[in-house]
C-alpha cells in the first residue's frame, strides 16, 4: 500500500521530496488542494474540514499511513484526523518541535509560518509538552508563501521581506529557528542569512519520522526497486506540475484532477 501525502498545494512536495531521498522503495501518493489553496490565512475550522476532505479521498485509495505535509494542517487538524481515520497520521509539527528541543542550548525557540499556524500556537504546545522551561515566540510571515511561489527564491524582493519579518530574531534571545511552513526550506539561506541562528527544517524530521513509524509497525515496503508516484490536484494539473517541479526536483508525471468537497 502506497503512502498518501496531503498538502494545500505546492509546498508539501518539499516533504515528499524528503521522504523520497529516505525511502525510495515507498509508493507515494501526493494530494495537492489546489483549488482551495492557501490554507495559511483561513479559520481552524475550514482547514479541518478540507483535511477531513483530503484524508477521505485517500482511504478511498487505500493509504498505510498519512502525512499532512502543510504546517497549518498539521497545527489545526491533527487530532481530529487521528481520532477519525484508522490509519497512522504523521503531522508536520511535532516532529519539528522535537529538532527543536533538541537543538536549543539556551531555551528559546523562534517559529516562523502561516498566520493560521502561528495564532494556533501549535508549535509551542508540542515543544512546551517536552520541556516547560523552553520559551516559544512566533512570527507570521504570509508574504513568503506568494513570493516563493512566484519563484523569486533569491534577490531583492524576498530578501527584503525576510529582513522585514526576521531582524527582530537577532535580539530575541533565540538560537534555533523552525521554518513552520512548507514553502520555506526554498529560501533557507536568505532566512540563515538574516536572522542568523540554526535553522529546522520540518520536512527532514517528518521524513525521519515517517521512516521510523514504518519500521516500527513492520510496515516498510519490501523489495529493491523504486517507487511509484501519483499525483493528484483539484485545480489546473499543467499549474501545479510547472511549479511542483521546482519543488520535487524533478519532473511531475502521472497527475490527475480530482474534485473535492462540492
Ligand atoms: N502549506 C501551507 C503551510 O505549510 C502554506 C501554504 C498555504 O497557506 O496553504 O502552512
Amino acid at each position: 500500500m502506497p503512502i498518501g501525502v496531503f498538502d494545500s498545494g505546492v509546498g508539501g512536495l518539499t516533504v515528499m521530496r524528503e521522504i523520497m531521498s529516505q525511502l525510495p522503495g515507498e509508493n507515494i501518493l501526493y494530494l495537492g488542494d489546489t483549488a482551495r489553496v492557501p490554507y495559511g490565512t483561513r479559520s481552524p475550522e475550514t482547514v479541518i474540514r478540507y483535511s477531513v476532505e483530503n484524508t477521505q479521498f485517500f482511504i478511498s485509495k487505500g493509504i498505510k499511513l498519512l502525512v499532512v505535509a502543510c504546517n497549518t494542517s498539521s497545527s489545526v487538524s491533527l487530532e481530529v484526523l487521528r481520532e477519525r481515520f484508522p490509519i497512522p497520521v504523521i503531522g508536520v509539527v511535532e516532529p519539528g518541535a522535537r529538532a527543536a528541543v533538541s537543538g536549543t542550548k539556551l531555551k528559546r525557540v523562534a517559529v516562523i509560518g502561516t498566520e493560521t499556524t502561528i495564532n494556533s500556537r501549535s508549535y509551542e504546545r508540542a515543544i512546551r509538552a517536552i520541556d516547560v522551561s523552553i520559551s516559544v515566540s512566533g512570527i507570521a510571515c504570509p508574504l513568503f508563501v506568494p513570493i516563493i511561489e512566484e519563484g523569486w527564491l533569491e534577490g531583492e524582493v524576498v530578501a527584503l521581506t525576510a529582513e522585514k519579518y526576521l531582524s527582530s530574531i537577532r535580539n530575541n534571545g533565540a538560537d534555533i529557528l523552525v521554518l513552520g511552513c512548507t514553502h520555506y526550506p526554498m529560501i533557507k539561506d536568505v532566512i540563515a542569512k538574516v536572522a542568523g541562528i540554526s535553522l529546522i527544517d520540518s520536512a527532514i524530521e517528518t521524513a525521519k519520522e515517517v521512516k521510523g513509524v514504518l519500521a516500527e509497525r513492520n510496515i516498510l515496503r519490501q523489495g529493491k526497486e523504486p517507487g511509484e508516484r501519483e499525483f493528484f490536484v483539484t485545480d489546473a494539473p499543467e499549474k501545479f506540475s510547472r511549479t511542483g517541479e521546482r519543488f520535487l526536483g524533478q519532473k511531475i508525471l502521472n497527475i490527475s484532477k480530482i474534485s473535492l468537497g462540492v
